[in-house]
């Protein structure tokens, strides 16, 4: 049975016991800003499971495309997929657990449905816990259609409790139905909700009886709700005797896709698999955001991000099976024809949905050649250093600077048995936000950025200046005095003439050069003496032993200051001296603007 089959009688049963079929919504919520995408059927249903009437009635169904990212490490495995479909019925305050397990046993095992073997079906139900009592009304459901004790397992709120992602809201106990493979245990305590592969969960009809309130509490329904859910890939593979969700109809023509282009053939056992099965999921995914009436380009922020992550992943799992060209486009056309006919906005879009990859896969070629250096620098620092930890503000720089998404650098880490400091990461990526979102909030309102994020970049392009100027006119170059404010930078230093032309040209072009290459700003905290050790610029006064912090741009200067400093240099602006004067004997006195 193909998924355009099982769709059709799955409408059809629930259709002729009085459901009303309803179109399935955008994968991009409108109205709902507690999660990126539709991640389950029930999703756009919330407001009606809460209390509202339903234009099309108390019973519905419907096909929903959904995407989890929850998962998305998984993906690669025989089941997890980022983007599904999901067929669904709701009882909008009209029947309740009774009918509906009754209904989905009939659906699951009469010959004119699915006809499966009922020796083969196991169940599960919520054992209850100091909060919500013992689902007996489902157990006794279950015992009443002749399923037997033994095939319905009772279990925990961790296992048999549902409710949407990224919220509270409508939530209860569920009861998941699974089908045997006819596979080994892979252990004693190998049971229905084991992910060892021998259970196969097909469907879960969730019973709506709570709102969980923001303070995490449970408020019960007055009338409750009935929301299931059934995986068409995993349905499908099971029905179709598959041993992964990637060998039915639905995944055929695009794994052959990618085949023709890396000219590599796809096997379920090799080390090319994984990167196969990747590049399936993502691209259909990614083509299926492009393709939606809400769709949303590539981006650093939300929904465009998780685009723009699926898209990189695509790429470097294409080079591991040797595809170092543009393809994305290519197999996106295998997605589009695969689901046109279910979903008929993928055509019309498919010229947005194939230049968009094909740009953002294009961008991320270029900063993927580079960042893999960078990467593989950092990498070789640690080794020579015996490390096996790659810094938060590093791999930040990786990210901001080379576009390397903070999981793309974990699984680079990964690969190579070291690990990421994702804590550090967080907390640069935090202070980088707050630091964009003040400069935002003022360019909105005023078209410039506000003075204190100005005077910070000033700050550190006076660290640029200084290590320049050192480095045109010579080590005799010391710091006499620095004035800042939000227009411009005041510095005066040791030197006997005035700079030629020249001079100063090349230290505004030394400090463009290291602002073009965007490097990042990084502190750490010694001693004086161990600042002293790796030739930090300070004037050193100060306690034996005292704490001092030290900042470095890049590999290009390292001085010893309170701060505070830009993340990384890339934006401060255009560096230009206005003037240059003397303001002593043997001191000179430079003003320069960013612009
Ligand atoms: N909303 C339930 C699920 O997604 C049916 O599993």
């Amino acid at each position: 049975m193909q998924g355009n089959e099982l769709k059709r009688r799955y409408i059809d049963f629930f259709v002729s016991r009085n459901h009303t079929e309803i179109s399935g919504k955008s994968l991009i919520p409108e109205n709902d800003p507690s999660v990126l995408f539709t991640t389950a059927g029930m999703h756009p249903l919330i407001p009606y499971l809460l209390g509202e009437n339903h234009p099309s009635g108390s019973r519905l169904v419907n096909v929903q495309k959904c995407i989890r990212t929850v998962d998305i490490e998984s993906v690669g495995d025989s089941s997890h997929l980022t983007f599904f479909e999901m067929l669904g019925n709701w009882s909008i305050r009209d029947y309740f657990k009774k009918e509906a397990i009754a209904w989905s046993y009939e659906f699951l095992t009469n010959k004119d449905f699915l006809g499966l073997n009922k020796n083969r079906i196991y169940v599960t139900v919520f054992e209850g816990d100091n909060d919500v009592p013992f689902d007996y009304e489902s157990y006794n459901a279950w015992l009443s259609l002749a399923v037997p004790k033994e095939h319905i397992f009772k279990l925990p709120r961790e296992e048999n409790w549902w409710q949407p992602a990224g919220r509270g809201g409508p939530c209860g106990p569920d009861s998941e139905m699974f089908y045997d493979t006819g596979a080994e245990k892979c252990g004693s305590d190998c049971r229905p909700g084991c992910f060892c592969g021998k259970y196969f969960e097909i469907w879960n009809d969730v019973f709506i009886e709570y709102n969980k309130q923001s303070d995490g509490s449970y408020v019960a329904l007055e009338t409750p709700c009935v929301d299931t859910g059934m995986g068409v890939e995993r349905t499908i593979s099971m029905l179709q005797g598959k041993k992964t969700v990637y060998e039915t109809e639905l995944f055929a023509g695009i794994i052959r896709s990618i085949e023709d282009i890396s000219g590599k053939k796809y096997r379920d056992d090799d080390s090319s698999t994984r990167s196969f099965r990747i590049i399936a999921d993502h691209v259909k995914t990614a083509a299926m955001i492009l393709g939606d009436g809400n769709a949303v380009r590539p981006s650093n922020l939300g929904q465009g991000y998780i685009l723009r992550r699926l898209i990189r992943r695509c790429v470097r799992h294409g080079l591991k099976i040797g595809i170092d060209s543009n393809f994305l486009a290519q197999v996106a056309e295998s997605v589009i024809r695969t689901y046109e006919s279910a979903y008929v906005e993928l055509a019309s879009r498919q010229e947005f949905i194939q230049s968009e990859l094909s740009l953002e896969e294009i961008q991320f070629r270029k900063t993927l050649n580079k960042g893999n250096k960078e990467f593989y620098g950092v990498l070789a620092d640690l080794n020579k250093n015996k490390k096996r930890l790659i810094p938060g503000q590093e791999a930040f720089h990786l990210y901001d600077t080379y576009g390397f998404p903070i999981e793309l650098t974990q699984e680079l880490a990964e690969e190579n048995n070291i690990t990421v400091d994702r804590a550090g990461f967080d907390e640069a990526y935090r202070r980088h936000q707050e630091i964009s979102k003040k400069g935002a909030d003022k360019t909105f309102k005023g078209g410039l950025v506000d003075d204190s994020l100005m005077s910070i970049r000033y700050h550190t392009a006076t660290h640029l200046l200084h290590e320049a100027l050192r480095r045109v006119l010579g080590e005799h170059v010391a710091q006499k005095g620095s004035n800042i404010t939000g227009d411009r930078l005041r510095f005066d230093f040791v030197h006997p003439r005035p700079m030629t032309d020249e001079e100063k040209k090349s230290v505004e072009k030394i400090v463009n050069d290291r602002i073009a290459e965007n490097l990042p700003v990084s502190v750490q905290t010694m001693t004086i003496e161990q600042a002293k050790n790796i030739n930090a610029r300070a004037l050193f006064e100060g306690k034996y032993g005292e704490q001092i912090r030290v900042y470095s741009i890049g590999n290009f200067s390292t001085e010893v200051c309170g701060g505070p400093h830009v993340e990384s240099i890339g934006d401060i602006g255009e560096f230009k001296i206005v003037k240059e004067q003397s303001v002593s004997r043997g001191i000179r006195r430079v003003r320069a603007v960013l612009t």
